[in-house]
């Protein structure tokens, strides 16, 4: 058989013009693995062409995932299964925006689904039209609600007003964390879908909270006491405030969302974990102005997979702590995501003189371009934004017991690879390994330690990542005990971005 085909001559042809094509490819991908491991770091604009290039291919092929599930879901309303509720179907002559028509409609899907238990029942923003929505609350159960237009906060003529909280028993985060567009609350088996877009305009807001930064703002969308959710595929933006807050709830996935916002906008973390256990952020691409995603007190069992953080601060634990409060944050996985350009890749922020721990945290397999300080631990955190008094320098801190760090990749612009600022009278028990960094021209390669204790840190196996003449290799780390390294607190922070801008470093290396 095998004999007799290739005997065909035109199936010989396409034969060889297949093998040729694989040659190609074969020399792409050659090319591509060889540019990423360069010994000196790719440039800047480079990066931002890289990263802007695997966007694309990912947006598409994201939204063709979501366009095969809306393909999918209409064979089932063909067969029977399923039943759509337009919002479309809703809206009346008087309604200001699509928020009514949007309660309308979930309040018909539910009763429908309540009904008939084993019908699949959809709440459909058709494509090609926008949604201007005010603030609006989601209670629902077993219920899908599709958006494969694009929603747009609606703040004309002027913005919504946050009401502020004042229940003194709840945390400054948890009051700031109360207010949103969309808020889904007490629900459970949610799907919040679609090739679409949400878009906050928070730009107006930006512009507010940089005069008064105790103005509070809406998150984009909230998922609060509810079991059982799913966000995934949708382009969310621009959010006033934090992109996604999971609050006081379990079992919620976040798959595949884009996540973005200017590097100018204020306060846009873009996943806020607050109070809840197992939940996972998977594959997101997420480029803010603040936290790529924080995981905040009482959260336990989250897991951060894949996907690319483009800008922002990269994922933080804490800041927990403060004021003394009690605080703590356990079983967190943070692996194999991509950092590009981000201030930090993973920290770890506990404020003096609090209590509680943070324990059994792990940070595997991260790769970072372009990012600033990428490992940052640090049990002294205040920052004068913050807190524009001294700071405490308290005995009490938050413990950190069980804290690995397995396998950081690339390179930093900052001069500093790492701190590890510890208390010294609480725990602070890090395990490191696997970690290759090499430096951005001109800078140091440097470890901070402030009361580390060897042993944790010693032992393990320091990598040198391709040394050159003129990248210095990291030493091992805390080797010489408490080393701040002149921790540069003479600069600014504008001094520092500049600097970091310039390509240069704030720490240079000194020969
Ligand atoms: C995410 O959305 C932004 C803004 O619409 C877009 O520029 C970017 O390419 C998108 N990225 C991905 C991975 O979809
Ligand atoms: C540590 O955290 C991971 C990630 O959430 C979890 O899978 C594991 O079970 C935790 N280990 C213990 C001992 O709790
Ligand atoms: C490490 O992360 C990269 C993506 O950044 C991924 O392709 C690779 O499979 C991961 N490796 C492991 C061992 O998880
Ligand atoms: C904090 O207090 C300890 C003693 O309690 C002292 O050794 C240390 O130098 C102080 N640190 C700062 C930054 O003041
Ligand atoms: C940027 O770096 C160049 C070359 O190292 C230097 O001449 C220039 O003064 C720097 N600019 C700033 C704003 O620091």
């Amino acid at each position: 058989m095998m004999a007799a085909e290739f005997s065909n001559p035109t199936k010989k042809s396409r034969m060889v013009v297949m093998v040729l094509w694989m040659l190609v490819l074969l020399g792409f991908v050659v090319l591509l693995s060889r540019s990423d491991k360069t010994s000196e770091p790719v440039r800047m604009p480079r990066i931002v062409q890289l990263y802007e290039r695997a966007a694309k291919i990912e947006r598409a092929s994201r939204i063709a995932e979501a366009k095969e599930a809306l393909a999918e879901l209409m064979r089932e309303v063909t067969l029977g299964r399923a039943a759509l509720v337009s919002v479309l179907d809703w809206r009346t002559a008087d309604d200001r925006d699509d928020s009514p028509a949007l309660r309308r409609a979930v309040r018909a899907a539910q009763a429908m689904a309540d009904e008939h238990p084993k019908l699949r029942v959809v709440v459909h923003m058709p494509a090609t039209r926008t949604y201007l929505l005010s603030p609006v609350t989601v209670s629902a159960r077993r219920l899908e609600l599709r958006i494969d237009g694009t929603v747009q906060a609606h703040n004309k003529p002027q913005l919504p007003v946050v009401p502020t909280f004042t229940d003194k028993a709840m945390s400054p985060e948890l009051q700031r964390m109360q207010y949103a567009f969309v808020r889904i609350t007490e629900s459970r088996e949610l799907r919040l879908t679609g090739f679409g877009t949400v878009d906050g305009d928070g730009e107006k807001w930006w512009r507010q909270r940089k005069l008064d930064p105790t103005r509070r703002a809406p998150v984009l969308i909230l998922v609060s006491e509810s079991n059982d959710v799913e966000v995934s595929s949708l382009e969310l933006r621009n959010s006033p405030f934090y992109h996604v807050v999971v609050l006081r709830s379990h079992d919620v996935k976040l798959r595949r969302l884009n996540i973005s916002s200017p590097v100018s906008s204020v306060n846009t973390d873009g996943v806020d974990v607050l109070a809840s256990t197992h939940i996972s952020v998977t594959s997101c691409w997420i480029s803010t102005g603040d936290d790529n995603v924080a995981v905040k007190e009482g959260s336990r069992f989250v897991h951060v997979q894949g996907g690319v953080f483009y800008r922002g601060h990269g994922l933080s634990i804490g800041s927990l702590g403060e004021r003394g409060t009690f605080a703590s944050v356990r079983d967190v996985w943070l692996s194999s995501v991509a950092f590009i350009k981000t201030t930090n890749a993973a920290r770890v922020k506990t404020w003096q003189g609090g209590q509680g721990v943070i324990a059994n945290v792990t940070f595997f397999n991260l790769t970072v371009s372009g990012v600033g300080m990428p490992i940052v631990v640090d049990q002294f955190y205040c920052p004068a934004s913050q807190h524009p008094k001294p700071c405490a320098n308290a005995s009490k801190a938050v413990a950190i017991d069980g804290l690995t760090i397995d396998g950081v990749t690339g390179w930093q612009t900052s001069g500093v690879a790492a701190m590890f600022h510890c208390a010294r009278d609480a725990p602070c028990r890090v395990d490191l390994r696997n970690l290759h960094l090499a430096p951005a021209p001109g800078c140091s390669n440097i470890v901070r330690c402030l009361n580390v204790q060897p042993t944790p840190l010693t032992g393990h196996s320091w990598h040198r990542w391709r040394p050159s003449a003129s990248s210095p290799p990291l030493e091992a780390p805390c080797r010489r005990g408490d080393e701040m390294h002149g921790y540069r607190l003479d600069l600014t922070r504008q001094e520092r971005k500049r600097l970091a801008g310039n390509f240069s470093c704030v720490h240079p290396h000194r020969r």
